[in-house]
């Protein structure tokens, strides 16, 4: 029996408290300490968990309680200077989506978790959640034959942020399935965007990531719109898929249908395109709560000594993705091209990319 992990999580909001419930409640681990500047949501938490240790100062959090771990799930602007303190403080490192606000703070982090042996892991939900590993084994067994766009929309009237724009709240999320199931990085992104309600923060975004042969896929992210939506359409040559993760039950539709060019024709009369119109079906999902997931993930990695599967290397990456987009909304909506850091780094994250959808199966 190994020693139950001491964790403890700074940023009581909105998400916060849902991975204190999740900690709380996993095997081997004990929930110590919460940490968040503002007294009245930790009275709101004390009243949920009196049993903890709750204070508005960090550095009393980091080195009072003797935790072993740290999640981090404050506004992205504080993601950096609270993570670099806690892996200093040699504290394995949870942080929330995105991993920080510049590639650069990303860099640094990687590096003090790699010189101290430390597990560094971001939390990009939607790789842990059963309908996003149901698509990858899907498409892995080449039922929708090669992939040729995905479409993404999340929208709804959203929980507007300050310090970072809706591509970098809600596209993480779309961005990190996409690479996910086409198994690589885009190699151009574009983003056209406007902010309606804060100036300078973009509340409703268009973002396309183009990849290799031609294949591209499309994120539409809004704070700005009167229903909730959270639809990915993913486009096969052979089959498609639709994923509403709106439904409780059927969140994944696989459509028999496709359309085909005669392959060879003499004149235009023998031209006709062919439609294929086949069943469709809705496969079985494993219900389980993607966040507690992660979070057995966490603990796992920091029992046996193991890389996430959406370690820092991949909160960077996304982060790169992210910047790049910044940079064209400011020109317009321009390409701006995207090579992985290093070809190294282009090999090592493909490879993880690998190891992700094989291991979450
Ligand atoms: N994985 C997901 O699906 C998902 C969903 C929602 C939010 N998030 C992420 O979770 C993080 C938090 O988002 P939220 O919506 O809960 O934000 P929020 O604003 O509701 O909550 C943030 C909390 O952090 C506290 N805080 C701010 N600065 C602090 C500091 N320096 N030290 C301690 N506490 C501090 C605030 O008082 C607040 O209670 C963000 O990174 C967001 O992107 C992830």
């Amino acid at each position: 029996m190994t020693k139950a992990t001491a964790v403890g999580v700074v940023g009581c909001g909105y998400w916060g408290p849902l991975l204190v419930r999740n900690f709380k409640g996993l095997p081997n681990c004990e929930l110590k300490g919460l940490c968040d500047t503002n007294e009245d949501r930790l009275k709101h938490l004390r009243t949920l968990y009196p049993e903890l240790e709750a204070v508005t100062d960090y550095s009393a959090f980091l080195n009072g309680a003797n935790l072993d771990a740290v999640v981090i799930a404050t506004p992205v602007k504080h993601h950096f200077p609270l993570a670099k303190a806690c892996l200093m403080a040699g504290k394995h490192t949870f942080i929330e989506k995105p991993m920080a606000s510049s590639s650069a703070e990303c860099e640094e982090l990687i590096d003090i978790a790699k010189r101290k042996g430390l597990v560094l892991m971001i939390d990009h939900t939607f790789l842990y959640s059963s309908p996003v590993r149901k698509i990858a084994e899907i498409i892995d067994a080449g039922d929708l034959g090669d992939i040729r766009y995905i479409n993404s929309r999340r929208l709804n009237l959203g929980l507007f942020q300050k310090d970072i724009n809706v591509a970098w709240d809600l596209a993480p999320h779309d961005i990190s399935i996409i690479l996910h199931i086409l198994g690589e990085f885009p190699v151009s992104i574009n983003c056209q965007g406007n902010a309606h309600v804060t100036p300078r923060v973009e509340d409703v975004t268009n973002m396309s990531l183009m990849f290799r042969n031609g294949r591209f896929a499309t994120i539409q992210s809004s704070w700005l719109e009167p229903r909730k939506v959270r639809e990915m359409t993913i486009v096969g040559t052979r089959r498609m898929i639709v994923y509403d993760d709106l439904q409780t039950h059927e969140k994944i539709r696989v459509y028999d249908v496709r359309v085909e060019r005669p392959p060879h024709y003499d004149t235009f009369a023998e031209f006709h395109y062919s439609y294929h119109y086949g069943d469709s079906y809705i496969p079985h999902i494993q219900q389980e709560e993607p966040l507690k997931v992660a979070c057995l993930h966490f603990l796992d990695c920091i029992n046996k000594g193991r890389e996430p599967l959406t370690s820092g290397e991949s909160g960077l990456e996304m982060v790169r993705i992210l910047e790049a987009a910044s940079e064209s909304l400011r020109k317009n909506g321009a390409p701006v091209n995207f090579a992985p850091r290093t070809s190294a780094a282009d090999e090592e994250s493909d490879h993880k990319l690998h190891v992700v959808q094989a291991a979450a199966r």
